[in-house]
């Protein structure tokens, strides 16, 4: 057997299969919660005082929480975020929908829609577990 072509083709192998893990392992605070604070921040964040007007989270929805994403909103509680199944999570399905349907989020003439490449990163985070990490957020 040649020990150098089959030490290089182990090599190979593990770089690959480490190159792999890494893309796998999205960071949510670094990759997901910055596309969350431009597009839906605005409207669906903690009850607070803007302008001395009170500003309550839109649809009962806030996203400012790792338990609040987690927990929903008044229509589909429990169904924001559902781990392992991007087709099934609203927060996403929102984001998806055209501007011409009520509940494409942010909704029309509200602010700029998702981009396809963010999209994409959310629907990944979501296949591969829809973990947090170490990031809770806002009480
Ligand atoms: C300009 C305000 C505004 C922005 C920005 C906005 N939303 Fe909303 N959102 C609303 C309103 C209003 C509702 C309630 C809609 C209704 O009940 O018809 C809502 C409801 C929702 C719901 C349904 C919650 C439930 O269970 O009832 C989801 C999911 C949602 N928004 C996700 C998002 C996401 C994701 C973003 C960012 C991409 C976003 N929204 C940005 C105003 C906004």
């Amino acid at each position: 057997m040649n020990t150098k072509i089959t030490l290089a083709a182990i090599a190979a192998a593990f770089s690959i299969s480490t190159l792999s893990a890494q893309d796998a392992a999205i960071d949510f605070e670094k990759q997901i919660l910055p596309i969350l604070k431009t597009s839906c921040f605005k409207c669906h964040e903690k009850e607070h005082e803007d302008n001395g007007k009170i500003k309550k989270p839109k649809g009962g929805l806030r996203l400012d929480s790792a338990a609040a994403i987690t927990k929903g909103g008044k229509e589909y509680p429990d169904e924001n975020v559902v781990a392992g199944k991007p087709d099934a999570s609203w927060l996403l399905k929102t984001m998806s929908l055209p501007d011409s349907d009520e509940m494409a989020m942010p909704p029309e003439g509200k602010g700029d829609r998702v981009s396809a490449a963010d999209q994409a990163l959310i629907k990944k985070w979501i296949e591969s577990g829809a973990s947090f990490g170490a990031w809770k957020g806002v009480e």
